[in-house]
């Protein structure tokens, strides 16, 4: 007699996830997110990624009245990080498909920026107009969605002439993969990164390690500039 029992395969885990169930597994985080990134230093490697020599001169131009979007603002760690690299509080925008993420972000936030706009949506349809930002940085939602390169042209579309994306996503790896059994998020290359912001026609690329510890061993970061 046939079993009618379904058998989780690797097909079933490397399947998109709809965004209705990447959000309820964002949502269900929330209330830990910042924990977990402190204890695995993230939240440092964070700040030591916007104090590098492959960041920091992209970010000289920031001041209080500069726009910034983060987009997957999660709880805002990686928007609190480069705060906490520039001289003055700049405007800080952030979108998220997960409301308790964003709720999160409030509190890490409100006290960090000159202002704060939250948005509960897709980053891959940003509600801005074009060039309205200074800088658009992302941490570790690119994984999550299925046309990268697209993505990260909508992302440009709201760069002003000159200004820079600054991203970091999850390394290709065993670790990755494993990770990708809850949290289903993809892996690239250091090469396929590059060439995703270089499909996006942004100049000076480059895609480079940093941080210590788990950083070092689970992400890349890159850095782009919207041509003038
Ligand atoms: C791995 S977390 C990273 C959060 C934060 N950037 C950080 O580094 O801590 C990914 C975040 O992206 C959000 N996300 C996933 N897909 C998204 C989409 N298409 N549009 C907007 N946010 C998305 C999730 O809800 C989650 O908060």
């Amino acid at each position: 007699m046939p079993l009618n029992t379904t058998i989780p395969t690797l097909e079933h885990w490397k399947a998109a996830p709809s965004i209705d169930t990447l959000r309820s597994i964002y949502d269900a985080s929330a209330h830990q997110w910042q924990d977990n990134l402190a204890r695995l230093g993230q939240l440092h490697n964070y700040q030591l990624l916007f104090k590098s020599q492959a960041v920091c001169p992209y970010l000289s131009h920031i001041d209080q009245t500069s726009q910034i979007l983060d987009c997957g603002v999660g709880t805002g760690a990686f928007s609190l990080a480069l705060l906490e690299s520039v001289a003055q509080p700049a405007h800080i925008s952030g979108i998220d498909i997960s409301h308790p993420m964003l709720t999160q972000a409030q509190q890490t936030l409100k006290n960090r920026c000159a202002t704060l706009d939250l948005r509960c949506e897709d980053i891959r349809r940003l509600p801005f107009a074009d060039e309205s930002f200074d800088a658009v940085i992302f941490a570790h939602v690119l994984e999550h969605v299925a046309e990268p390169v697209e993505t990260l042209r909508e992302m440009s579309r709201v760069l002003k002439p000159g200004a820079p994306l600054i991203g970091s996503v999850t390394r290709k790896s065993l670790g990755q993969v494993l990770m990708s059994l809850h949290w289903h998020n993809r892996g690239y290359t250091s090469n396929q990164l590059a060439s995703f912001l270089q499909a996006t026609e942004l100049e000076a690329v480059n895609s480079f390690d940093y941080g210590t510890g788990w950083s070092r061993w689970m992400c890349l970061a890159a850095v782009g500039v919207k041509p003038r």
